[in-house]
């Protein structure tokens, strides 16, 4: 078995908010990675582990305020660095070059060309990429030679003479470099001279070996039937076997289609799914409340309650002892809640409630295979699991549900309203096959009323607002630019078949500013 969860390639995270898209990637190339903290770093070459390759991503920060001392990475004189952006500036300065404070600086599409007969085999000389820096290396060190040039005439990439070190002032991660990737496949290749290690079965072989470990415990899985739950179940699933138990909530929260695909899981697959029915707790505890985070957290407090009481159910009535949780905690998941990497200094701008789990009252040891993982890899182990393509490429669907899209009190009348014109809005995407060209797409309700005309009467009714993004991760979103025809059509149906609404709105407002669901 294989225990060793290490990396081939460490991509030391110095704050830029591109250092998630060198680790995907990386991994699209064919090359495991992950993301670890200065700290971490250091910790780990001081215990004598070190990864295959090493890359220094950018930053905000300056070099002339950085004193670290990074000699325990550049005495391992063997081990290949790209330094990107601020890791480029760092280079320069470690192996004495000048670097300077940037008066103008390059921000956005820049073009570069090669120099020095610099090739890269498919690759034009001269190309479009991303710059987003200040200071830059005005006076490469000795060893190294200049590849790459702006036409700002700046050094753009530096590679040293005899050690398989290089540095690229520009993002070669992000999509507005187009030939980016091809470099990035050129120094892991050529300079760094690796093999590739990361496929479809590399994943999932990992992903077993964390389940593996469990034993013949008895496994919890808080099932959402959303893709990172069913994913994980069934590979857990086939590990585990019966001793994994699948519990459902219906929070009374759910849309039409969920009630729908839970019927169509616990008929179509062989995990043990029980379904918990604990919408009037749930409707009992918001009572009144309207405050998106109260809600979020009355949310988040009752699941743990429900699963408190299964948990002491089993032990009492039916003899089995709970020893893990499952959960489909992600990658970016991961990342995003590791002090260790982000320093703790993300604000909180929603409290989401899937990861940390259960509280340690209960005792729970946390099995989560897939938290190296990024959606698109899980979708693609999904996938190689023989789960449905429709299953695997459902829209994202958040923990509290349609709890934060019925804005302010949560009502029976509200919640029906919403789930009624969801479905229609789901409806007419399947027929209209638009549903896979949006990320998420779904209707939030709105508890102001408006005046409309229905029949020959006078109507004074809610909104109910169409919210339909564009996203590749959910970070950042752009809203969708549905036909009109469409729009006309679900908000026809709506009007006309949805109680209480006599109004529908097209959100159109990106990410940022406005987050993606409504609370
Ligand atoms: P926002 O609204 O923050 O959403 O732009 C970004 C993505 O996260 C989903 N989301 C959640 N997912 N638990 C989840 O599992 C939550 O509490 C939660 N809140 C938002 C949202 O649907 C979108 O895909």
């Amino acid at each position: 078995m294989k225990k060793n969860f290490a990396k081939k390639i460490w991509i030391i995270d110095f704050g830029s908010q591109y250092t998630q898209l060198i680790t995907r990637k990386t991994r699209e190339l064919g090359y495991s990675s992950e993301i670890i903290s200065l700290d971490e770093c250091h910790k780990r070459f001081t215990e004598g582990s070190l990864p295959e390759c090493l890359v220094l991503s950018g930053g905000p920060q300056s070099v002339f305020e950085d004193t670290f001392d990074y000699s325990f990475i550049f005495k391992n004189a063997k081990l290949p660095v790209l330094g990107i952006c601020y890791g480029m500036q760092l280079l320069g300065k470690y192996f004495g070059g000048v670097v300077e404070k940037g008066i103008i600086g390059e921000y956005g599409n820049a073009d570069i060309h090669f120099t020095n007969n610099f090739k890269i085999p498919s690759t034009p000389t001269n190309m479009s990429v991303w710059m987003s820096h200040s200071d830059h290396v005005s006076k490469v060190p000795a060893d190294f030679d200049v590849i790459m040039e702006s036409s700002n005439k700046l050094v753009s990439g530096i590679r040293h003479q005899k050690l398989p070190i290089m540095g690229l002032q520009f993002h070669p991660e992000v999509e507005h470099s187009k030939h980016g990737k091809s470099i990035l496949n050129y120094f892991y290749a050529k300079v760094a001279n690796l093999t590739k290690d990361w496929n479809a079965s590399e994943m999932l072989e990992e992903a077993f070996d964390m389940v593996k470990e469990v034993g013949d415990k008895k496994v919890l899985c808080a099932f959402s039937g959303g893709v990172d739950s069913l994913v994980a179940a069934t590979l857990s699933h086939k590990i585990l076997g019966d001793n994994l138990h699948c519990f459902f909530v219906d929070n009374g929260l759910l849309r039409t289609q969920d009630y729908i695909h839970i019927e169509k899981l616990k008929k179509n697959t062989t995990l043990n799914i029980e379904v918990i029915d604990a919408k009037d707790d749930f409707l009992n505890a918001l009572k009144g409340q309207s405050d998106p985070e109260v809600k979020r957290k009355t949310i988040g407090k009752m699941f743990i309650e429900i699963f408190e009481k299964k948990v002491k159910e089993y032990e009492t009535s039916h003899k089995i002892h709970f020893e893990y949780l499952l959960q489909g905690t992600l990658y970016p998941d991961v990342i995003e809640s590791s002090p260790h990497i982000n320093g703790g200094k993300s604000v909180t701008i929603k409290s989401h409630h899937n990861v940390g789990g259960l509280p340690e009252r209960m005792k729970l040891k946390l099995l989560e295979p897939l938290r190296h993982l990024f959606k698109d890899e899980v979708r693609e182990m999904g996938m190689s699991l023989n789960l449905k393509r429709d299953w695997v490429y459902r829209h994202p669907f958040p923990g509290p549900g349609l709890g934060v899209r019925i804005l302010g009190e949560i009502t029976p009348k509200a919640i029906k309203a919403c789930q009624d014109s969801d479905q229609i809005l789901y409806e007419e995407l399947m027929e209209a096959k638009l549903y896979h060209s949006t990320w998420q797409a779904f209707t939030v309700f709105l508890p102001v009323q408006t005046v409309g005309v229905k029949g020959d009467g006078r109507a004074y009714e809610n909104v109910i607002c169409l919210r339909m993004v564009n996203s590749s991760d959910g970070m950042t979103a752009n809203w969708s630019h549905f036909p009109h025809e469409f729009l006309e059509v679900v908000s026809r149906r709506i009007t006309n078949e949805v109680a209480g609404i006599t109004r529908v709105v097209y959100d159109i407002t990106s990410k940022p500013p406005g987050t993606i669901e409504w609370e």
